[in-house]
């Protein structure tokens, strides 16, 4: 990709391209696997699941808290997240102000009264769009309902260029121990044409003035293949990465799911193909900077991450959450997930702030999970990881994977893409990085060829 385009729609109109392997371009969708069973099933009907299990006693699992900010600077061309660019400050107030009402209402509930939450995760949109008062005001309160005496970890994400000194320093007063920047890449034109609202300069500044402060973890954000990346510079944005020696750095590859910007131009140009490296490059770029990283002493730790130190640093979120704990989540479109129970908040802010305003909780789809999904979501889930043991599972639900999922597992090691050594299930490079794909092998039968979201 030689060319450099002036716009996502000249990127998407030129059909000059490289295609390093035909058959494997990007196309839209999501492929990225987040949960099991896959959020289509989630139904309406399932609501009052979600209010007995509250009503029910207390809960024994470790519970999380999870509160999803809305807001951005700007939307980014391949995001598919809820955000919303144009609230002012009295609006990001009121709909703060619901949330709080929101973790009270749950507060109450016998399933979490007097629960300690383990982690804290704070994601979005741009939870560090936020003012420091506003920070404030809102972990405070949080804190009121469910205190973090027993909190492992605190996980925020942050847009490099909404991120001053004060806003930094406040950060770490309030005691976020992980600070997550989408850096997604160094290259001012590539952030700018993907439609990043932030630039090379603020970020740097943002790295440095983190790392002077001490955080416990600082990771950083990139995507393998944004429109108009090239070799050299990918090359380019490794090196920088590694000089900075993040705790942990989170590799992604681009995907172009349906509701993005760069999806509805693709739509209206009449184009199946997005403008970005097709998968087998993505895959490329991703194990390369895998080598990079680990040359430079850091450990791949899943399909996603490497990390500097692994016996210090941990990702305490997405391994309870992989693990089946309790997941209270709040905020417009979230999801949790409470004593089997997956649920999601309503998708617009107008009737999540409606719902709570009446004094409901704005639930808008659950699923009650049954015995077998819940092994195959928890196997799945921890299969990102690169590597799993056959006793974890025989141990806590009494099921052996290698006869559970011998069939998918055969596929997986037939096709070269891992093996199974005694009770160690493991991918190799080649089947972790394109762990996503495979992980459709082990859905039960209903569950497959659904629209993912
Ligand atoms: C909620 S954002 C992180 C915080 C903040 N909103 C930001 O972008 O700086 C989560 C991350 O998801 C990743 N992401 C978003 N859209 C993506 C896509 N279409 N393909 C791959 N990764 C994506 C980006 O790396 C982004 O940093
Ligand atoms: S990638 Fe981050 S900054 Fe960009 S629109 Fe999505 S949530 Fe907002």
């Amino acid at each position: 990709m030689a060319t450099e385009h002036s716009s996502i729609s000249e990127a998407v109109l030129d059909s000059s391209i490289p295609i390093e392997k035909p058959g494997d371009e990007t196309e839209a969708g999501n492929y990225f696997v987040a949960n099991y069973p896959p959020f289509s099933f989630w139904e309406q009907d399932q609501v009052p699941i979600i209010n007995q299990t509250l009503d029910g006693p207390v809960g024994d699992t470790d519970l999380g808290l999870y509160f999803h900010i809305p807001f951005c600077r700007k939307r980014c061309h391949f995001c598919y997240f809820r955000v919303y660019t144009d609230r002012n400050a009295a609006e990001i107030n009121g709909y703060l102000q619901a949330g709080l009402k929101e973790f009270r209402t749950y507060a109450e509930k016998p399933y979490l009264a007097g629960r300690k939450p383990k982690f804290v995760y704070f994601g979005g949109g741009t939870p560090s769009y936020l003012s420091v008062n506003q920070l404030k005001e809102l972990t405070d309160g949080m804190k009121a309902c469910f205190p973090w005496e027993e909190t492992e970890e605190v996980a925020f994400e942050a847009e490099p260029g909404t991120l001053t000194e004060k806003k930094l320093e406040a950060l770490r007063e309030i005691g976020i121990t992980r600070l997550s920047l989408g850096a997604e890449n160094f290259n001012d034109h590539i952030l700018e044409l993907n439609g990043r609202a932030h630039r090379s300069p603020e970020l740097h500044r943002a790295l440095k003035f983190a790392q002077s402060l001490d955080f416990d973890q600082i990771n950083i954000d990139l995507i393998a293949g944004m429109v108009d990346e090239t070799e050299d510079n990918w090359k380019n944005c490794i090196e920088q990465s590694i000089k900075y020696g993040p705790e942990c750095v989170t590799i992604y590859q681009m995907e172009v799911p349906y509701n993005t910007t760069l999806y509805k131009e693709m739509k209206s140009a009449g184009k199946l193909t997005a403008p970005v490296a097709d998968w087998a490059t993505k895959r490329r770029w991703v194990s390369y900077a895998f080598d990079e990283f680990e040359k430079a002493g850091y450990t791949v730790t899943s399909a996603t991450t490497v990390v500097k130190n692994p016996d210090k640093t941990k990702f305490v979120y997405r391994d309870k959450l992989w693990e089946g704990a309790d997941l209270l989540s709040a905020g417009v479109a979230s999801f949790g997930h409470l004593g089997g129970v997956h649920y999601q908040n309503n998708h617009d802010i107008g009737p999540y702030m409606m719902a709570l305003d009446d004094g409901k909780l704005p639930i808008y789809r659950a699923y009650q999970t049954n015995a077998e999904e819940r092994v195959l979501r928890e196997f799945i889930l921890r299969l990102k990881l690169g590597k799993v043991t056959a006793s974890y599972y025989i141990d806590k639900y009494g099921v052996d994977p290698r006869d559970r999922f011998e069939k998918p597992l055969n596929y997986i090691v037939e096709e070269g893409f891992g093996e199974i050594d005694g009770d160690e299930i493991r991918l190799n490079r080649e089947g972790l990085l394109q762990i996503d794909r495979l992980l459709h092998e082990f859905f039960l039968p209903q569950h497959r060829n659904a629209r993912y979201a």
